[in-house]
């Protein structure tokens, strides 16, 4: 398939190089010139492009940048594209680390919720809750009891078969969560993020959340992600000279 990745940093770059690995046709975009990119490209043997070549020539876009420059995409990217065309979210709202407090976050909607507003264009949510090296270096075959499995939402099912194939390509089970709005229950500080579980824990695990957030729930996940944000804050800070 012809994919497209705006965004070339950990998860960009990996899914770059494994999909291109499986014979998929992959451009890559960063927030610089397509030049900017041309090491990676060679190495990992991707074309590289600007955001609009990207957004504009490919069967699946993937969008995997800090939640907060989803703002500073141009408006027009997806003007004109085929109504088919499937763009894969992999964005976390991290406020006390990188994005700083996004108001309509700290409402009711998801994060991806919100890139689908902002780009107006219907989004499946998948690889968000995997850490890039997980993904690097964790595909198992299909069947391995230690298989890690990945939630997906959207609200497109079609969309969301594509997505789930392609994880499978990759080395991965997928669990559907259902619509997009249920994509609160794999976002930073939830119990499943980023905890490599395979197929029957992930779903053990999302079925206990149940199908509602509560008060209560938002509250602990949101101090589950604050400590999470806090530790990875202080590992930074130790790491410095
Ligand atoms: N790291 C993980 O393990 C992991 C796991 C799951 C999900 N995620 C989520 O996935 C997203 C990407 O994470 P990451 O760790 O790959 O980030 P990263 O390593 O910081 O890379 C970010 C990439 O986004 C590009 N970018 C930033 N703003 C852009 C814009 N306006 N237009 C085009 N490209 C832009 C950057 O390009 P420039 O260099 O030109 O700025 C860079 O290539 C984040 O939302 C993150 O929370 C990360």
């Amino acid at each position: 398939m012809n994919i497209g990745i705006i965004g070339a940093g950990n998860i960009g770059g990996t899914l770059a190089r494994r999909l291109s690995q499986l014979n998929h046709n992959v451009t890559i975009a960063n927030s610089r010139e397509p030049e900017t990119l041309k090491e990676l490209a060679t190495e990992i043997n991707v074309k590289t492009g600007t955001v609009y070549d990207v957004a504009r020539n490919n069967d699946i876009v993937v969008i995997t940048i800090p939640q907060k420059n989803i703002l500073n995409l141009p408006k027009d990217l997806f003007d004109g594209v085929k109504d088919d065309m499937i763009i894969i979210d992999t964005c976390n709202y991290y406020p006390l680390l990188r994005d700083g407090v996004i108001d309509e976050l700290e409402q009711d909607l998801t994060n991806s919720e919100w890139v689908q507003t902002k780009i107006q264009r219907p989004v499946v949510k998948a690889f968000n809750s995997i850490a890039f090296t997980s993904l690097a270096n964790a595909s198992r075959p299909k069947g391995d009891n230690n298989r890690i499995a990945l939630p997906v939402s959207g609200d497109r099912e079609k969309d969301k078969e594509v997505v789930s194939d392609l994880l499978n390509q990759l080395g991965f089970d997928s669990f559907d969560v259902g619509e997009l709005k249920n994509s609160w229950k794999y976002e930073p500080g939830t119990p499943t993020y980023c905890m490599d579980f395979n197929l029957e824990t992930l779903k053990r695990k999302l079925n206990e959340l149940g199908m509602v957030r509560t008060p209560e729930i938002r509250t602990n996940i949101n101090s589950r992600r604050t400590a999470q944000e806090k530790q990875i804050l202080e590992y930074f800070a130790q790491q410095k000279p």
